[in-house]
């Protein structure tokens, strides 16, 4: 694992942002897997100006890690609305080469569809922030991992932790379509972004410990050949992490 450590966590966007234009500038037809929440909104916004300034996204194609069940992609609370408004209505990716998972369509059809669109040409690079309980997508702690797509139930943790997104903790969804652990693990890159004393535990377990646990399902990423973590100075003086060199 590569571990990145910047001085702010605008430092540490900037730099997930870099990595993302220098894949799509190096292979036009990259395919992103892509992650919603706070951590990736600024990575959002630098690659929506470096397109701006000229980075072509007509032949990058994406698929995100997860959506509420239950939510319609013209909810302002859903990933799918998310996405467009944090990125792909600034860039010029075809609404064609994107795909959000659906949480209202029949699971069973929408799992197969989710799959097809992961397993249809590898995924380069997949974006990653971390759960506070150390979930990746919505694959939350627990006794066993799912290796593919499936429908979760969310952890008190993850309802608490996005409660800040919705008017009151009681409309959090309490289900989750998301890709498996295998589904994370077979994109030929992953970067995980991650900042703030709420992922310390998570990241620690990540980056401190030898150990992989299907009680911290980010531990998994350990496994992965080309994986790069990047956090800030304060996560990782919080974590005791020393920076070489
Ligand atoms: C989002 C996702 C989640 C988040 C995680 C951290 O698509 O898959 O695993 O990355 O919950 O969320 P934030 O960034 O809001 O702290």
């Amino acid at each position: 694992m590569q571990i990145i450590v910047t001085r702010t966590f605008a430092g540490a966007s900037d730099y997930v942002a870099e990595i993302i234009a220098d894949l799509v500038l190096s292979k036009p037809t990259a395919k992103l897997g892509l992650a919603t929440g706070s951590t990736p909104e600024r990575v959002y916004d630098k690659l929506a100006d470096m397109h701006f300034k000229g980075l072509d996204f007509s032949r990058v194609s994406t698929v995100n890690l997860d959506e509420y069940c239950g939510v319609t992609g013209d909810n302002p609370v859903s990933y799918r609305y998310y996405m467009n408004e944090k990125l792909f209505s600034h860039i010029n990716v075809k609404p064609e080469n994107i795909y959000v998972p659906s949480g209202i369509n029949n699971p069973e059809e929408e799992l197969e569809l989710f799959s097809y669109k992961i397993y249809n040409g590898k995924i380069d690079l997949q974006l990653l922030g971390i759960g506070p309980n150390g979930h990746v997508g919505f694959n939350e702690p627990g006794d066993k991992l799912h290796r593919a797509a499936h429908i979760t139930k969310l952890t008190q943790s993850t309802i608490d932790a996005n409660a800040r997104f919705f008017n009151d903790k009681s409309e959090v969804p309490t289900e989750a379509i998301t890709m498996g652990m295998g589904d994370i693990l077979s994109a030929a890159s992953i970067v995980l972004l991650a900042s703030g004393a709420s992922k310390a535990d998570a990241v620690k377990a990540l980056l401190m410990d030898d150990y992989i646990t299907t009680q911290v399902p980010a531990t998994f990423i350990k496994m992965h050949a080309a994986a790069t973590v990047v956090i800030d100075y304060e996560l990782a003086n919080m974590i005791g992490y020393k920076v070489k060199g």
